[in-house]
């Protein structure tokens, strides 16, 4: 059997509660599996790692998630953790992703379910349709350029972040969003999101963007927005956004959350970081090579719902699935996700679509959700 090993890290607030459907899931797949088996091990991160070592992301967390083939993630952060303090969990995260070379964000908005859209913010005519992938620059921007609070603690008085981008981030992520709307037939189209008219930075983002994709990937069609056009845009006719956006990192942060509700709640969506291109070579193959990647859903820790046990886990899910197709080469099963997880959005054998977390108007806990994930799952392997 090959082996992979996983790392989990629940994290904070609702975190543990997902992370804990999406758990079984890939419990389900290793113990069903002829040839595959998932080593799952589980650390400390976030806010509880504070509170136990004081550190977001203690050293063994780090060594363990570098050993890893991948890292499926809840979430952290929370009101317990201030955050005027000096140590912080969203710190954790932010080294986690930088320490990997995490640069490129992968949140696919087109997750769409018609059985979804009466719960979209949006107008039905409106929101179907929409088939967004966000390309999100992780490890550069505002996120990571000096920072500083001018003045004598606790007064404050100026405080300043830089946004910086050199040619070659720009290049690196631009690539990623080529191959991924090359990887659709036909190829999608590349929405480039900048400030242009304002930024220096997003001058040179939109400078190296024509040009990476006029010399590598002429075959494309790109066109520019300004963020805040863009971002009417995405709730007035977020249709003319189909395709792949890419974008620098606190843009995508913002405009990843607006697209999330599109297809009906924040709960529903997954993201993947990755230190390079997606690939979809099939683990089996004698030079398969896994791709390390984080795997987290988009949302927070939701200290507004946590502990009820009423999260939807299936943006976690979803990132088990992306997990095992990006990370392990296991497309088939990352699929069998996908569609088990529809099947249960879609089911109105009950007369309606009772299954359904309170996020998406319904009464069901989060581990029914997962229950019933699991129970269509084991018909489809
Ligand atoms: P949030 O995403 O945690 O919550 C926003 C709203 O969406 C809340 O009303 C919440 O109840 C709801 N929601 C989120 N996920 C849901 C789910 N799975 N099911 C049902 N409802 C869900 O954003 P926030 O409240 O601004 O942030 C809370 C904390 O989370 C902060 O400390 C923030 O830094 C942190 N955060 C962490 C991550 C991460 O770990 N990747 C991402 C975003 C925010
Ligand atoms: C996200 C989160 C993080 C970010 C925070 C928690 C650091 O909002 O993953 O979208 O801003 O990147
Ligand atoms: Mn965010």
């Amino acid at each position: 059997k090959k082996s992979f090993r996983i790392v989990v890290l629940p994290g904070d607030g609702i975190g543990p509660e997902v992370i804990a459907e999406a758990v079984r899931v890939l419990e389900v797949i290793s113990a069903t599996s002829p040839d595959i088996e998932l080593k799952l091990e589980s650390h400390l991160f976030g806010g509880c790692a504070i509170d136990e070592t004081g550190q977001p992301l203690p050293d063994s967390t780090l060594q363990a998630c570098k050993e890893a083939d991948a890292i499926l993630m809840g979430s952290v952060g929370g009101p317990k953790w201030d955050v005027n303090s000096k140590v912080r969990p969203e710190q954790g995260l932010l080294g986690l992703r930088k320490a990997l070379g995490l640069y490129a964000n992968i949140r696919p908005a087109n997750f769409a379910s018609d059985a979804l859209l009466a719960y979209s913010p949006l107008k039905t005519h409106v929101a179907q349709g929409v088939d967004i992938i966000v390309i999100r620059e992780l490890i550069g921007g505002a996120y990571f350029g000096e920072r500083k609070e001018l003045g004598v603690a606790p007064k404050e008085d100026t405080a300043y972040d830089t946004m910086i981008y050199s040619v070659a981030e720009v290049q690196r992520i631009t690539r990623v969003a080529a191959q991924i709307a090359l990887s659709a037939n036909p190829p999608l189209p590349v929405h480039s999101i900048d400030k242009a008219n304002v930024l220096a930075s997003s001058r040179l983002w939109r400078k190296v963007v024509i040009e990476t994709l006029q010399t590598e990937y002429p075959q494309l069609k790109l066109d520019h927005m300004l963020v805040d056009s863009a971002s009417m845009v995405m709730v007035a006719s977020p249709r003319k956004l189909n395709g792949v956006i890419v974008t620098e990192n606190l843009f995508g942060d913002i405009l990843s959350d607006e697209v999330s509700v599109i297809p009906g709640s924040l709960g529903l969506l997954p993201s993947a970081s990755l230190a390079g291109a997606p690939s979809v070579a099939d683990a089996l193959s004698p030079n398969f090579k896994p791709t390390p990647g984080l795997y987290e859903p988009i949302h927070g820790s939701a200290p507004d719902i946590a502990g009820q046990g009423i999260a939807n886990p299936i943006g976690t899910i979803l990132s088990a699935a992306m997990l095992l197709r990006y990370s392990l080469g296991l497309d088939r099963y990352a699929q069998a996700i996908e569609n088990a997880v529809r099947k249960v959005l879609d089911d109105k054998s009950q007369g309606g679509f009772e299954l359904r977390t309170a996020d998406l108007g319904g009464k069901v806990k989060t581990t029914e959700i997962g229950d019933k994930i699991v129970e269509v799952l084991k018909g489809l392997l």
